[in-house]
């Protein structure tokens, strides 16, 4: 595969060297290409065994979206969100309907910031969970990781995820599930939770500086524990309060981490030897060490993360104590910050708002379709129009054009060496046709229905065919039979500024 990885940090390197070391082709997108050599060290373990080292050569390190993004399979997005929304303003003009972006990890609200992206139809993934705890031992250089036994992915208003799994288990060798709907993604209580938990229990009960930088697993406490707690029950909540979605796979803390109580759960995170060593978001002042509010911990899980959640509590009306007191003191302590999303500004109000959103109008199935020669040239196209504006179909794009002998083999790449091929074409391209993209809830199938069968002979009555087609040939409409002949046939036709989405 061909694999973009945007953001050259922990996981962004580590994603880097074990893509490449299985032979992918990847290219790292980062401001600081300079500080990048092409070949990457990395050292992984595994539980209970010795490191492994190993090393691999990247295709390309470039801060231009363009090169980077160059017919790439996947674009892995592992950059903080609140650098998010300038990224996609930026690379905006690089994506397209074949784009598929996976968010790692999926939380902090992508869905949200990366809008202009999927505007142009690009398709967004999200990671459950991070697939690694990763560090880097030196920036562009050199990396450790250790693998996740499993992972977990979403689609935004889709739910067409098989190839991609497929793909994400040969990526990053462990088994891959999918879970029904991006908003599980959203809603998992991971490091929005998580961290903010502890850095609240750490920092807001008292003021004065710390004597040295805490360990913030090894040390966690169970005044952490309790506020966890809290914060996930007004999680579970929210998904109780959701209930058209599936949001089975919100999993619990308690069960998460396997402790129904403080104490056991206190034990548990200090104990997760992976994360022993890792700090906590301070620096030093001169009385002591302070809390770092410029810190991913505090930017991303607070303003992105547990912002986010309280907003989905206050639109259900659900009363939330705990993210309310935890968000309170943030905002106190960061100087009111402007809400970086606002759910409102996305149309979300309501619970159906919510549904809406995430089922959402952009995830309607697409389609191409041609108005052949023959009902073209006989003044049908406006007739067969009708039909599918009153089945319920938007037309997102439409021209009249000619097809050349180039072009029908392209979209017809499938029926080259068929006896009725060079007729095929002849036909195709003996006079303009009209090419369509309709999208509406099933329009695949529903428009192939509304065609009627190939030979018009066989054609169902009141079926476009059988009304306006001549023969097995000049059978008046072509329209995709699949998605993916969809995703194909619409970008042999129309570039993505063509479709009003
Ligand atoms: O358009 P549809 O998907 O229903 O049919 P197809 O089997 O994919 O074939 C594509 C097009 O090739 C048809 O719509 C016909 O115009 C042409 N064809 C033909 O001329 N003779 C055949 N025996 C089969 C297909
Ligand atoms: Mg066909």
């Amino acid at each position: 595969m061909k694999i973009c990885i945007v953001g050259g940090g922990n996981l962004g390197t580590a994603m880097a060297v074990d893509f490449a070391a299985k032979n992918h082709t990847v290219n790292v997108l980062t401001s600081r290409p300079q500080d990048w050599q092409r070949k990457i060290f990395a050292s992984i373990t595994t539980s209970g065994e010795p490191a492994q080292e190993f090393s691999a050569d990247l295709n390309l390190v470039t801060s231009d979206a363009a090169a980077a993004f160059d017919s790439t399979d996947y674009i892995f997005v592992t950059l903080p969100s609140h650098v998010q929304a300038a990224f996609a303003e930026k690379v905006a003009p690089f994506v397209n309907y074949k784009t598929k972006l996976v968010m790692i990890p999926g939380f902090g609200g992508a869905e949200f910031l990366l809008q202009p992206l999927l505007k142009r139809g690009a398709k967004l993934f999200g990671f459950t969970r991070v697939p690694y705890i990763a560090r880097l031992k030196q920036y562009g250089k050199s990396v450790w990781f250790e693998r996740k036994p499993s992972i977990s992915l979403a689609a935004f208003r889709g739910k067409d995820t098989t190839s991609v799994v497929r793909d994400m288990e040969k990526l990053f060798t462990v088994p891959c599930a999918a879970t029904d709907n991006y908003l599980s993604i959203t809603l998992t209580p991971s490091n929005p939770v998580l961290h903010t938990s502890r850095l609240y229990a750490m920092f807001g009960q008292s003021d004065s500086a710390f004597e040295r930088n805490e360990l913030f697993y090894a040390a966690w406490n169970d005044k952490a524990s309790e506020i966890l707690f809290k914060l996930d029950d007004e999680v579970q909540a929210i998904c109780r309060a959701l209930p058209e979605v599936d949001l089975s796979d919100v999993i619990s803390l308690k069960i998460h981490y396997e402790s129904d109580t403080i104490p056991a759960l206190t034990k548990k995170l200090r104990s997760i030897s992976s994360l022993s060593k890792i700090l906590s978001p301070m620096k030093q002042a001169a009385d002591g060490w302070r809390p770092d509010f410029d810190n991913r911990y505090f930017k991303c899980d607070f303003e992105f993360g547990l912002d986010i959640l309280l907003q989905f509590a206050e639109t259900l009306k659900l009363p939330s104590p705990t993210m309310n007191e935890v968000m309170t003191w943030y905002r106190h302590k960061t100087g009111n910050f402007m809400r970086a999303v606002k759910l409102s500004d996305y149309g979300i109000n309501s619970a159906e708002d919510i549904y809406k959103f995430y089922g959402g109008a952009n995830s309607m199935q697409k389609t191409l379709v041609l108005i052949k020669p023959d009902a073209f040239g006989k003044g049908h196209a406006g007739a067969i129009l009708k039909i599918y504006e009153d089945a319920g179909f938007k037309i997102l794009a439409a021209k009249v054009m000619r097809m050349t002998p180039e072009l029908a083999a392209k979209h017809y790449v499938e029926h080259i060496g068929r006896p009725y091929y060079p007729a095929l074409v002849d036909f195709m391209t003996s006079a303009p046709i009209m090419a369509l993209v309709l999208c509406g809830d099933d329009v695949i199938k529903k428009v192939r229905e509304l065609n009627g069968a190939t030979n018009p002979a066989e054609a169902a009555d009141g079926t476009i065919r059988k009304l306006y087609a001549e023969d097995k040939t000049k059978n008046a409409v072509h329209a995709s039979d699949s998605e993916t002949s969809a995703a194909r046939e619409i970008l042999i036709f129309f570039g993505a500024y063509e479709i009003f989405d």
